[in-house]
């Protein structure tokens, strides 16, 4: 596999950073996911849009023709990788360089970013988007930064680890009696045929995914709301889901063991379901 790093191509096991690169000794960098499909990586605008403000935000700065390269680079790594037809991700990290001694402190000097790139072939999780997956919530106990997508991602592994442990597939991380969002998706709810979704702020990441969720709810004349879940509404749900860039839309059919509406995947997520795979094969 060739992977990108700091301005060469190269074999994934000849890419090395220091080991006092600050994404690794403190988490001082930020990420994107991106979907391909047959070559074209999906909303690319939004997801380097999410990640200039992600950049900005932590005074991290690309020179200018290194900025400038980063969707060309998109395209290189799929030919590359000859990962032009059907589907695959690009993972994009940015940190904010090496620096010695460590301290928290920004480099002063500031030094160059190390910008890290690789591609690799996916297979969406159909079956599972027909046959929904099974969750439970869990504390959310993040920063309240969660719309800057940085590698610092230890709460969410954590909660990934918790919802492996109680076999179930994802979990839904609540805080102050709401629900936020999973460790690596946007959450959606539908209670008396209306669409909820926890509002844009800085305690969720705002998903491409999500906002393609919204734009497509207008579209199809879904009624929806940008107001998050309440675990007290847990039992009026008729449908939950989760949104993202690997996820797709993904139903939940059971909820700490409690079978959500009638337990199946429900109208409004197939719709969506269906209508983002047209949207992946229009390629916007
Ligand atoms: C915490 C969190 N929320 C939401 C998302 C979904 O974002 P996107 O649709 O851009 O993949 C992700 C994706 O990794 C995430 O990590």
């Amino acid at each position: 596999m060739q992977v990108y790093l700091n301005g060469e191509f190269m074999e994934a096991d000849k890419a090395h950073i220091s080991a006092m690169d600050r994404g690794f000794l403190f988490g001082d960098g930020i990420y994107e996911v991106t979907r391909v499909v047959n070559g074209n990586p999906f909303r690319l605008d939004d997801h380097l849009a999410r990640m200039d403000h992600g950049l900005q935000a932590l005074g991290i700065e690309l020179s200018p023709d290194e900025r400038a390269r980063i969707p060309q680079l998109h395209l290189d790594l799929l030919e590359k990788n000859k990962l032009t037809e059907g589907q695959a991700t690009i993972y994009l990290q940015v940190s904010r360089g090496t620096a010695f001694p460590r301290t928290h402190a920004f480099p002063d000097p500031a030094v160059k970013p190390t910008l890290f790139m690789t591609a690799a072939p996916f297979k969406p999780f159909t079956e599972l988007h027909a046959k929904g997956i099974t969750a439970i919530t869990i504390s959310d106990v993040r920063w309240s930064r969660c719309n800057l997508k940085t590698v610092n991602l230890l709460p969410n592994v954590l909660a990934t680890n918790e919802a492996k442990k109680a076999g179930v597939g994802t979990a839904l991380m609540v805080r102050d009696g709401v629900i936020t969002e999973s460790p690596n998706a946007n959450v959606f709810g539908v209670i008396d045929g209306v669409l909820y979704t926890y509002p844009v702020s800085h305690y969720i990441l705002n998903g491409i995914t999500r906002m393609t969720v919204v734009e497509m709810a207008r579209d199809l004349g879904i009624p929806l709301c940008e107001v998050a879940v309440r675990d007290t509404d847990l039992s009026r749900l008729s449908e939950l889901f989760v949104s993202g860039t690997t996820t797709d839309v993904q139903p939940i059919v059971t909820l700490d063991g409690a079978p959500v509406g009638d337990g199946k995947r429900g109208p409004v997520a197939k719709a969506l379901q269906d209508e983002l795979l047209k949207r992946f094969e229009q390629g916007h």
